[in-house]
Formats: C-alpha cells, sequence, structure tokens
C-alpha cells in the first residue's frame, strides 16, 4: 500500500470506506470535510482506498483528529498504526483531541492519547416539543447570519478553547443557525445541517441549560418526524433531559481522548459557555 494525500481519492471511494465500517456519512459529508480539514489514504496497487485518516486544524496549536477508518478486511494488521503515524507528520507541535470509537481506543492509547469523557451520540425520529419556541426573559432569539460571524467565533472560542471561526463560516453556509441574543450580545447558538441519515444540531453553545434548550428547540420542532441527531457530553442536567424527549435517545458512545495540552473548557455555566453539541464526532 502507498500513502496518498485525501484529496487524490474519488470521494465515491471514501464513501464506500465508512459505508463499510457501518458509518452513516454521505458523499456530500465527505466533501464537506475534505473542505475543511487535511487528510491521507491508503491505496493499494491499483489505486483502491483501503483506509484514511484526517485531521482538522483550529490555529497553529490545535487540531481533532477523525475520520480514521481501515477497511475490515485490513483491520488488526497496523494499518491505522500506520495511518496515525503518517497524519503526525503533519502535526508536529499540535495538540490533538479526537473522539475515540470502541474499536479504536486501543489504536489510541498505543500512541499516548488519554481518555477525557464521554460522548453520547443521542439520535431519532425528532418529536415536536410540548412548548412553543421561546426566549428566555429579556432575550432575543432569531436566525443567525454571516455578520453575526465574528461574535459567533467569540463566544465559540470562550466556551472550546481554541478559535473555530474558520470552521464556524464553513458550517454557516451549510446550516441554519439560531442565536440568543441580549442587550444585542450573544449568549448562545446553535447550528443545523443536513449530515449522515438525516440533519444533525451541532455545535450547540450556551452559557446555561435553559438558553441551550432555546436554541435547539426551533430545530426540534422543524424536523419532527425525521431524523435528527446530536451528540453531546451533558448528562443528566435539564438539557439532555429536553434531548431525549425529544426522541433523540442514547445510540452509542464515544470517548474524547487527547494527545498534548488540555484545552481549556468553562466549568461555571453561569459565567462562562459551555458546549452543549459538538459540530459532529470528527471536528469536535
Ligand atoms: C479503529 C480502526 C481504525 C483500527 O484500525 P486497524 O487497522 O485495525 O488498527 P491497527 O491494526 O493498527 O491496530 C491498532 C491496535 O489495536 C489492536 N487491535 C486492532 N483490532 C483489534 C481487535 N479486533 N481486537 C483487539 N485488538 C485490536 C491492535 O493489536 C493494535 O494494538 P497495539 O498497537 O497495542 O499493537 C479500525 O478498526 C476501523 O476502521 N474501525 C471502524 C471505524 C472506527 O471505529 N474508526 C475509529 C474512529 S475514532
Amino acid at each position: 500500500m502507498t500513502i496518498a494525500d485525501i484529496s487524490e481519492a474519488e470521494v465515491d471511494q471514501l464513501h464506500a470506506l465508512s459505508i463499510g465500517v457501518g458509518w452513516p456519512h454521505r458523499a456530500e459529508d465527505w466533501q464537506f470535510l475534505r473542505q475543511v480539514g487535511k487528510g491521507v489514504v491508503a491505496m493499494d496497487n491499483i489505486g483502491r482506498v483501503l483506509g484514511s485518516a484526517m485531521w482538522f486544524p483550529h490555529g497553529d496549536k490545535f487540531a481533532t483528529v477523525g475520520m480514521v477508518i481501515t477497511s475490515p478486511r485490513l483491520q488488526a494488521n497496523g494499518t491505522g498504526q500506520w495511518l496515525m503515524r503518517h497524519a503526525f507528520t503533519h502535526l508536529d507541535g499540535y495538540n490533538l483531541r479526537l473522539s475515540a470509537t470502541r474499536a479504536a481506543r486501543r489504536l489510541y492509547r498505543s500512541l499516548g492519547f488519554v481518555a477525557e469523557k464521554t460522548v453520547y451520540q443521542c439520535q431519532g425520529e425528532a418529536i415536536a416539543p410540548d412548548a412553543p419556541a421561546a426566549a428566555p426573559d429579556d432575550t432575543i432569539l432569531r436566525e443567525i447570519g454571516r455578520g453575526d460571524l465574528p461574535s459567533l467565533g467569540k463566544l465559540d472560542q470562550e466556551a472550546y478553547g481554541a478559535d473555530r471561526t474558520p470552521l464556524l463560516s464553513e458550517l454557516l453556509s451549510h446550516s441554519k443557525g439560531l442565536g440568543i441574543f441580549r442587550n444585542d450580545r450573544i449568549e448562545a447558538f446553535s447550528l443545523c445541517r443536513p449530515f449522515g441519515r438525516g440533519h444533525l444540531i451541532g455545535p450547540v453553545v450556551a452559557k446555561s441549560d435553559g438558553d441551550a434548550i432555546a436554541v435547539i428547540r426551533p430545530h426540534v420542532a422543524e424536523h419532527a418526524g425525521r431524523f435528527l441527531r446530536l451528540d453531546t457530553s451533558q448528562t443528566d442536567g435539564p438539557f439532555s433531559k429536553f434531548v431525549d424527549r425529544s426522541g433523540l435517545s442514547v445510540f452509542d458512545t464515544v470517548t474524547t481522548m487527547r494527545l498534548g495540552e488540555q484545552l481549556v473548557e468553562a466549568e461555571d455555566r453561569n459565567d462562562h459557555p459551555g458546549i452543549f453539541a459538538l459540530a459532529s464526532q470528527a471536528l469536535g
């Protein structure tokens, strides 16, 4: 096998690779990921794609890693290790984070990654919320557009710990976005876009469960009766209860793992924004 840049692979082959391991990505999802990230593929001597690994830099010190796949007939033969080592040659000096499936935890542990927290992949046929969309007191809930990008990027950075403005800009082109504004300042936002089997809500950033619920409720209402997904590390609070009541039950879990320094994540939800939903497992 040889290593090639992921931009050289045909999108249909990448799509077939992820279908082969039971992942829901559409060809369009791969196209989007290639637009916002970089990666390598393993090709055999007749040009078939048998493995992939991608990374998504946010600035020059931090990147997420994702779309690490090896074709089932090649698994447990060292291809995953090999692909990751090639990815590492492009990631010198970066702190890394990824969402590890159960199948991949051992691979990442052997590369030095340490576990952080559990992410719940919640999905299902959305159920219309019993209460209508409403903004919390003294706030305005409205659609967000390109003009909101600078303030969106700032709020997101406070919550995430790295500047994801370029990614948010690309996501905005494919998403419907909603924000909560207090005295003209953005306090919470959510994006919702087509992904996999239906639509995906994420990222969601807010300072409280109440605000986080308010920015996702309209998306749930809009997609009632259809497939909807949201990936979150929230447990037990009003937000996760609302997600569950909305028909999105836990389908699977992954573990976030990091290599290098931990990103600062605000813990005090009253004063600092927090991440209530991931952009996706690969994007973080
Ligand atoms: C996870 C995945 C990429 C691993 O790829 P791979 O080519 O099998 O990886 P490797 O052969 O390099 O194995 C890596 C380690 O896992 C171990 N391993 C791999 N498959 C295993 C299995 N079925 N049972 C036990 N150990 C296994 C290997 O022994 C190796 O351990 P070591 O480094 O301590 O020697 C591959 O299984 C896959 O594509 N799975 C489906 C998609 C997925 O979950 N991707 C991960 C996204 S986070």
